[in-house]
């Protein structure tokens, strides 16, 4: 076992970098006495909002969440089916599953590894009420022809951009590209609470009240606009309901969710933001890096799809004996994940979905294959070159 092991990503490097701000942000808020829903959460909605160039910002507990609450401000329904990749993380069928819907899953793309869009239309029944658009690793899936096709079939268009804050296609940001978008502020992420949260983003305001109702137990004026809208009553204006001298907050119109970004986590969200785009900037120069200098045959490097900026969340490469090159690089003191070994579509809580073995050939041979090597901003050149000279000698 070497010490000092290359680490996939590091949280503590970056911290260092900016531990004044963070440290001040974060005792700022605790001398407050307001932990929830304060000033930091409002004004980070509106920079986060302004910074992606959306209308409306909502910020919630974690990016599974906000993908639960934006599946319900698109109002689709038990029983509805939501399309998306059999590549992703758990929780973008886990959202669909938890509100009664039907996941459907389609292949990605063998060399960007993002949803297919060719693959879309088959799977598409009187039921399909929804695309999830993942944006795997950091690259955008090719929105517009997803747009094109929910278009056509009027179906509602979610991006998962858990894994893409501050990633582009064609030259807009990912989270203002299909009526609402979806981000995680989970630690590991390009953008990172110290702890969970979430922000949803849409243009739409309809989604996005529906949005504020569903976050905060389905209450006040918002909770009774949700209410007018679900039972189909005209008057969506707010003038039909009178608190009286109540707390709006302890009306209750439909069956939300506590899911709150803490004051706290949106402190240093608003440290955070002004560095996001130097740091996805670097991993593209850390990505360009690797693309140039690794040059082992056994080696499949991720493509990038002209109209995308990647962000590079990971940095993925595909190798046929991923065992065998996972323990070499153990070995050499440098650390890899697998995101993630089991398709959506395989996963046994699944099985009632009737997937098979081959039913996703590329999302499985990406399973199979995948392997992520180390990757975040703080990387230093000498790291790097340890890494290339280790891949490129195995054999
Ligand atoms: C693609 C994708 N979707 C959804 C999520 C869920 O986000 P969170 O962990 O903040 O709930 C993640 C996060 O890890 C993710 O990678």
């Amino acid at each position: 076992m070497i010490n000092n092991k290359i680490p996939l990503m590091n949280l503590t490097r970056q911290y260092q970098n900016i531990k004044k701000q963070i440290d001040t942000a974060v005792l700022d808020v605790l001398s407050s006495g307001q932990y929830i829903m304060g000033p930091n959460v409002k004004t980070f909605e509106q920079e986060f909002a302004d910074y992606i160039g959306v209308n409306y910002a909502i910020a919630v507990g974690n990016g599974t969440d906000a993908l639960r609450i934006a599946l319900l401000a698109c109002q689709i329904k038990p029983n509805d089916e939501v399309i998306t990749c059999g590549m992703s993380f758990f929780a973008t069928a886990e959202a669909v599953s938890s509100i009664g819907a039907k996941p459907v899953f389609v292949d990605c793309n063998p060399d960007t590894y993002v949803l297919d869009p060719l693959k879309i239309e088959e799977k598409i029944t009187s039921d399909t009420k929804a695309i999830i658009a993942v944006h795997l690793y950091g690259q955008c899936a090719d929105m517009n022809k997803i747009n094109y096709i929910a278009k056509k079939h009027n179906l509602k268009v979610i991006e998962d951009a858990a894994q893409a804050a501050g990633a582009k296609y064609k030259g807009e940001y990912a989270g203002s590209l299909g009526d609402v978008g979806c981000i995680s502020f989970f630690p590991t992420k390009n953008i990172g609470c110290a702890g969970d949260g979430g922000i949803i983003t849409t243009n739409n305001e309809k989604i996005a009240r529906i949005c504020r109702a569903y976050r905060l137990h389905g209450s006040g004026l918002d909770g009774n606009f949700t209410y007018n809208i679900l039972h189909n009553i005209n008057n969506t204006s707010t003038e039909d309901i009178n608190f009286g001298k109540n707390l709006p907050k302890y009306f209750n119109f439909v069956i939300g969710y506590n899911s709150r970004l803490d004051e706290i986590q949106a402190s240093i969200l608003r440290v955070k933001l002004p560095h996001l785009n130097n740091w996805n900037k670097r991993r593209r120069e850390i990505a360009n890096y690797y693309n140039r200098h690794i040059t082992n045959p056994l080696i499949t490097k991720p493509l990038v799809n002209n109209d995308c900026e990647h962000i590079y969340y990971v940095y993925v490469l595909k190798v046929a004996e991923r065992d065998r090159f996972r323990e070499f690089l153990d070995a050499n003191g440098i650390s890899t994940g697998i995101y993630f070994p089991v398709p959506l579509h395989l996963q046994k809580v699944y099985t009632d979905l009737n997937y098979k073995q081959g039913n996703l050939p590329n999302v499985e041979t990406l399973a199979n294959e995948g392997v992520a090597i180390p990757m975040f901003p703080e990387l230093t050149h000498k790291e790097l070159d340890k890494i290339i000279t280790t891949i490129n000698t195995f054999i």
